[in-house]
């Protein structure tokens, strides 16, 4: 047996940990009975990074909040990014209880009407000659059929991708991301996968001072001419920490690709669907991609669906295996889908996801003047993040007291993740009402006090 290096220390930079001090102690403030439950779900699964043991035992979810077993509510700010409509949106809980009736599941080598209709949807609203899709159970194996299309498209195996991103969990996904909790001790990954820094003003590793000089998206196209032969571009349109690359970094991917014949895949599992403010990310940067994955909030939050969305030359697998998932065309995943993106186009929650984005903005801005800690504020749409620092002009990440914030906010019935060690990140559902804003805020700006001020007293 390895002794399996997953301590707490090595994975500091993904997210908030499970193997804590703070873990423990904050599961001991639960009720014996919450207790006795994470005892079980300790003793049934099995144990990974960043999960086990979990914070607390959910018993229902509705809108913007979830509700544990000692009845707290608390306002979601992470969700998975699943809850774009909210959770439990009462009209697709009503369209899968209606497909139900119908047609529950669809035998592989047929089709059905909700998956045809969902798929047409989705090519009327990607952007450019996006006019072919596959559905899959998840991201990831939309990722992996994304990856496989792009062999076989250009007949090349390699790929580039960013240092700290995500792709999911699978051998093939993994050796596209970033991340060393997945990565690391796990064995040889895929060939030809070449890493290359994100794009992050912050911690930028030439150093652009805080504004992105593009040194990034240069340094793609140095890789792109020195391999020649890679198959794709791989990346997420913009980072869920967030990181948010400038507006022509890429238009000049977009470029380099073309000119060096490689894919460009962009990855909004966790965006897609208004999180930005538009249906995807890339309509921001007014770019095509070769290739669109998206996942997530796509069954509404309810069902596990994904789609890798393609340009339409690239149908070019007739006679090989692309994806073949036993719940491809699963009818209810469709109508479960169908029902969500009417509620965004009904409800016209980009619109909400810009304004209240907006407004949570100016917040959080108006909060960096007040507190120290905070060292960065970003956003765009309903996808935000405070980067809590030791110090502004050295940006070094305060890991520790991000971890204590997470803390004092999960008490005050705040829910969200940290992003890298000392990355708040706020993903609230689209349907989100000013109200719901700005009592997480005001709960956010209290926690922080607090912890400001602990670490005044000890000083
Ligand atoms: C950017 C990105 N890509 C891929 C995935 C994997 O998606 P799934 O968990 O549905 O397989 C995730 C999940 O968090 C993600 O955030």
């Amino acid at each position: 047996m390895r002794s399996g290096k997953s301590k707490a220390t090595s994975f500091k930079s993904e997210g908030d940990l499970n193997l804590s001090k703070r873990r423990t102690a904050w599961r001991k403030s639960l009720s014996a009975e919450t207790a006795a439950w994470l005892d079980q779900d300790e003793k049934y699964f099995l144990h990974q990074a960043l999960s086990t043991p979990c914070l607390n035992v959910l018993q229902g979810c509705r809108g913007t909040d979830f509700q544990d077993l000692q009845s707290r509510e608390f306002l979601d700010f992470h969700g998975n990014n699943v809850h774009q409509v909210g959770f439990g949106n009462p009209h697709v809980i009503q369209a899968i209880i209606g497909q139900l009736e119908e047609i529950s599941f669809c035998t592989r080598r047929y089709t059905n009407i909700p998956a045809i209709k969902l798929a047409r949807k989705l090519c009327e609203l990607a952007p450019g000659n996006l006019k072919k899709v596959l559905f899959a159970p998840g991201g990831t194996n939309a990722i992996g059929m994304a990856l496989k299309l792009a062999r076989a498209a250009t007949g090349r195996f390699k790929t580039i991708s960013m240092g700290d991103s995500f792709h999911g969990a699978s051998l093939d996904a993994i050796s596209v991301g970033g991340e060393a909790s997945f990565r690391s001790g796990i064995g040889p990954l895929l060939p030809g996968c070449e890493h290359v820094p994100p794009p992050g003003a912050a911690h930028c590793p030439w150093s652009c001072g805080g504004v992105c000089n593009l040194k990034c998206a240069d340094y793609i196209e140095h890789v792109l001419e020195k391999e020649g032969d890679v198959a794709a571009v791989i990346a997420e349109t913009v980072r869920c920490a967030p990181f948010i690359p400038p507006l022509n970094y890429w238009k000049k991917i977009r470029a380099a690709c073309d000119r060096y014949g490689t894919l460009l895949i962009l990855d909004e599992i966790p965006t897609c669907l208004g999180r930005t403010g538009k249906m995807f990310a890339c309509e921001h940067y007014d770019v095509v991609p070769d290739m669109l994955v998206i996942g997530k909030g796509l069954g509404g939050g309810i069902m596990p669906l994904a789609a890798l969305i393609a340009r339409e030359d690239l149908n070019v697998m007739a006679d090989k295996a692309l994806g073949h998932y036993t719940h491809g065309k699963n009818p209810v995943a469709a109508a479960a889908a169908l029902a969500t993106i009417e509620c965004i186009e009904k409800q016209s929650l980009l619109k909400n996801a810009i304004a209240l984005g907006d407004y949570a903005l100016k917040k959080l801005q108006a909060m960096m003047s007040r507190h120290e800690l905070i060292g960065d504020v970003r956003g765009i749409g309903l996808l935000m993040g405070l980067e809590l620092v030791k110090d502004r002009r050295t940006m070094e990440r305060a890991a520790d007291e991000a971890e204590k914030v997470m803390y004092e906010a999960l008490s005050r019935g705040l829910d969200f993740k940290l992003t890298m060690g000392n990355i708040i990140t706020l993903t609230p559902p689209l349907t989100i009402t000013q109200r719901e804003m700005k009592r997480a805020l005001d709960i956010l700006d209290v926690c922080l006090i607090e912890v400001e001020r602990r670490s005044r007293r000890r000083q």
